[in-house]
């Protein structure tokens, strides 16, 4: 057995060492992405994950997008599509961006103290931040402001960025650390815990509204998503599932656009309202009325995003907006998913449309193979119980009738 690192070793020499069959082993070498890139963004690569890329068909602040999103949920982009078609259009109502990060002190003596030498201290900050990261300040970008804030014996140093179209971490953590190394220096009785962005970013907030005048929603149904709405405010079991709906849309876009979606899921489950639904629907001057407020630090540039050619081809096909602007279209498609999951819930339920679309992936979950595909779903449609042991039988039975 090789002693090398599997780290170390190339993709080829890793497949061998998990010793999979044959098949397996095929399945993991059928790849599209280039193996360098893949190699440089991920540690101990095997192989890539597919995952299906559809698009919605949204206009948002009166411009028409055609938004990628990649999801394995069969229901997703028609609700997205459904509910974009249903609402016309999206507005921008607040799109706030800048990034933030911190510098926690421990086992402060004299916390009011060393905050006032802090802020003493602005001018040498931001000299150091600047020459830490100097590209970013090319761009316009940078350090903004810092405050101090106190719980207990702990000081913490809180600070906003301007990372231009980048998430920005990679440039928020070098400024830090440098501020860090700093306040080390000057203040050398003072203990330093760490330096990192928080994923809170209370100032990156983006508002979307949508109007459906009640011409085109029928005044009961608009009433009864109105009540949906304020029930998510007020239960948190009900909030998790309406803020699901909202996610599905959110997560599909910032994953067919090569950003972390992790980044993103932080910041809006770090959101004060992470226990309420994120949207909320109200009647007003004949119209229905939904506005969604999300964390959005997202990325036009950098990153994963013009690196996987496939997240670039997705920002091509946006029209390469920028981060603002692809801030609002994903809060817009998250509004159109909730739309869309609410009407259906109110009137025929979900499972109607759910179903229909499930059936296809549990024909193919049991097998289900060309013209089968097509046969299963029908069938299963049909029958009482849309389940994998249902969907096996009747794949037995189309099997047993298809010419040999
Ligand atoms: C399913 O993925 C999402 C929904 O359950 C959301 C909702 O209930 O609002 C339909």
């Amino acid at each position: 057995m090789s002693d090398k690192k599997f780290y170390k070793m190339t993709r080829s020499e890793r497949l061998d060492t998990l010793k999979l069959s044959a098949e397996t082993r095929q399945i993991f070498e059928n790849t599209a992405l280039d193996n360098e890139i893949a190699d440089n963004l991920t540690e101990n690569q095997i192989s890539e994950i597919e995952i299906p890329l559809g698009v919605c068909f949204i206009r948002v602040d009166c411009k028409d997008y055609i938004v990628p999103m990649a999801t394995e949920e069969p229901s997703v982009i028609a609700a997205a599509n459904n509910g974009a078609k249903l609402a016309g259009n999206f507005t921008t109502i607040r799109n706030e961006r800048l990034m933030s990060g911190q510098i926690v002190f421990y086992d402060v003596c004299d916390t009011e103290k060393l905050s006032q030498a802090i802020q003493n201290q602005r001018s040498e900050i931001f000299s150091i931040a600047e020459k830490a990261y100097p590209s970013i300040y090319k761009r316009g970008g940078g350090l903004k402001n810092l405050t101090c804030k106190t719980i207990g014996s702990w000081l913490t140093v809180n600070f906003s960025f301007d990372s231009k179209d980048a998430m920005g971490a990679n440039m928020i953590n070098t400024i830090l650390e440098a501020i860090a190394d700093h306040f080390r220096t000057v203040f050398p009785n003072e203990k330093v815990l760490f330096a990192v962005l928080t994923n809170e970013n209370q100032h990156c907030r983006t508002t979307v509204e949508t109007r459906i005048s009640l011409e085109k929603i029928k005044a009961g149904t608009a009433e009864k998503i109105v009540k949906a709405s304020e029930y998510a405010q007020i239960d948190s079991a009900r909030a998790a599932t309406h803020n699901k709906g909202i996610m599905n849309g959110v997560e599909a876009v910032i994953l067919a656009t090569g950003n972390d979606s992790r980044g993103a899921a932080a910041a809006i489950y770090a959101m004060e309202k992470a226990h309420q639904g994120f949207s909320t629907w109200h009647i007003a001057d004949e119209a229905l009325v939904g506005e969604i407020t999300l964390s959005l630090p997202i990325a036009a540039a950098g990153g994963a995003t013009h690196v996987l050619p496939k997240a670039k081809a997705a920002h091509e096909l946006l029209g390469d907006p920028d981060a603002l602007t692809l801030a609002s279209i994903i809060a817009s498609i998250g509004l159109a998913n909730n739309l869309a999951a609410l009407k259906a819930l109110v009137t025929r339920g979900i499972q109607a449309g759910h179903m229909s679309l499930q059936a296809r992936s549990l024909a193919l979950s049991v097998g289900a193979k060309g013209p089968e595909i097509d046969r299963l779903t029908a069938e299963l449609k049909k029958s009482a119980a849309m389940n994998s042991e249902t969907a096996q039988q009747l794949l037995l039975q189309i099997k047993k009738q298809a010419p040999h």
